[in-house]
């Protein structure tokens, strides 16, 4: 039984007004094709509060009384031997701290008296199985109460109010997740970076980083790899990953591992010959500078808008010392005019998800600051289609971004990517051993 997420579960409650009912719904299995589903996983909000990874199950927590019930599908010894194992009920109570387990099938039956006598629903339901349900479970309060009793008119909240700024900032459990995955998510792009070359293909590619986060344990990727030659780098979530790549183009790999439920996100671009041409290198030497400067802010207090105006700064003056952007810095950075080549906002919160849930914004608007224990990604980008034919063509066909993820300590911060090659020189030196 985990005390982290009875820690969770209590933390919840304790920010929920009396008289509170909290529901959490978890994931159903979807399906491929047919009878064959995809390979299940958990909703977050779901794991990070109750571990329970299996699928179709409900929580349930009550403020008042602080319990803890759990809708689970129960053991089935024929769908087990089909399937796996499953916690069962009594699984549900000793493994994972339920204090009330019932088969998932009587949740309509049992949840109505379970919300029959309280003020305030909490509900998280991402994929809103139950948006139908809330309004009779609702009513069907309203109408159940006792004829002296006042009539109740349950409040209906989403529970992503509480659950998600709690967690921006990682535990160390958490941060341990995250740095196995950064790790296994190194050892596979060191692979890949060590087998690129002209004429393999990106799936190749793609299928040693699985192969090599597997060998680091992780079960799975965080999100589907981008292995993207040449132009494909200018397509963002770029997932076909299935051309040839070619002497002179650069490859643009964005690919972390999950461990534990917990994401990596690391981008790398290098030539796919191993040696940057003039033009290539000014590109990525803009990028890794804005990289570097935003990486420079991080510590408790930055404001975390600072970061995207730094980038955009490096990368505006970049492009005007080498002509892709002409005219006066002050009036490219009024109107924007970067925005052609970098096209995209340059980090995120990273966790459970890879663009990890929580505010961006202080209750007031303002941007957040930086705290100790938030980690999070630097990510830009310069993109150059290949029809972007006002460009000298040396620069054209190639996407370069740049991707570390970067914890907030107690005076600064920590790079958790910083090992894997980075710079021009680490790069080359090692896409050419000796
Ligand atoms: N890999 C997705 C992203 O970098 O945001
Ligand atoms: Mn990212
Ligand atoms: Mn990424």
């Amino acid at each position: 039984m985990s005390d982290v997420h009875q820690q969770r579960r209590a933390a919840v409650l304790a920010k929920l007004p009396s008289n509170s009912i909290a529901i959490v719904v978890g994931y159903q299995q979807k399906v491929r094709s047919k009878n064959i589903k995809y390979h299940f996983r958990q909703d977050n909000d779901f794991l990070y509060l109750t571990g329970f990874a299996e699928p179709d199950a409900v929580a349930v927590l009550e403020k008042e009384s602080g319990r803890y019930h759990l809708f689970c599908r129960p053991k089935d010894p024929a769908q087990e031997t089909s399937f796996g194992t499953r916690a069962g009920i009594e699984g549900a109570k000793l493994q994972f701290g339920a204090d009330n387990a019932y088969a998932i099938d009587e949740l309509e039956k049992t949840l109505p008296s379970l919300i029959n006598n309280c003020d305030h629903l909490y509900i998280s339901d991402e994929l809103g199985r139950f948006d139908q349900h809330l309004i009779k479970w609702c009513r069907h309060q309203r109408h159940h109460s006792g004829f002296d009793i006042p009539k109740r008119y349950t409040t209906i909240t989403p529970l992503a109010s509480i659950i998600h700024p709690m967690r921006v900032v990682k535990g160390p459990d958490e941060l341990a997740h995250i740095r196995s995955a950064v790790t296994a998510s190194i050892a596979g792009h060191n692979a890949v970076m060590r087998a690129c070359k002209p004429g393999i293909n990106e799936r190749e590619l793609a299928a040693l980083f699985d192969f090599t986060i597997a060998q680091h344990g992780c079960n799975e990727v965080a999100y589907p790899n981008i292995v993207a030659g040449g132009n494909n780098a200018c397509c963002l979530h770029y997932e076909d990953n299935c051309s040839p790549l070619q002497q002179g183009q650069m490859l643009l790999i964005d690919a972390g591992g999950e461990y534990q439920h917990y994401a990596a996100d690391i981008t790398r671009s290098y030539p796919v010959n191993g040696q940057f041409s003039a033009a290539q290198k000014s590109i990525y030497s803009i990028v890794l500078s804005a990289l570097d400067a935003a990486i420079a802010m991080v510590k408790p207090g930055t404001p975390w808008h600072q970061l995207y105006d730094t980038c955009m700064q490096v990368m505006a003056e970049g492009l005007l010392n080498i002509g892709l952007l002409e005219g006066d810095l002050d009036e490219i950075m009024a109107k924007e005019s970067y925005k052609r080549f970098t096209v995209h906002k340059t980090g995120h919160w990273l966790g459970m998800d890879v663009h990890d849930v929580g505010p961006y914004h202080d209750s007031d608007g303002k941007w957040r600051t930086l705290s100790q224990g938030m980690v999070f990604t630097i990510e830009p980008g310069i993109y150059i289609p290949t029809d972007a034919l006002d460009v000298p063509v040396e620069y054209r066909g190639m996407g370069i971004r740049i991707e570390d993820d970067i914890l907030v300590t107690d005076e600064g911060h920590e790079n958790l990517s910083k090992s894997l090659p980075r710079t021009v020189a680490e790069i080359e030196s090692l896409m050419n051993p000796l």
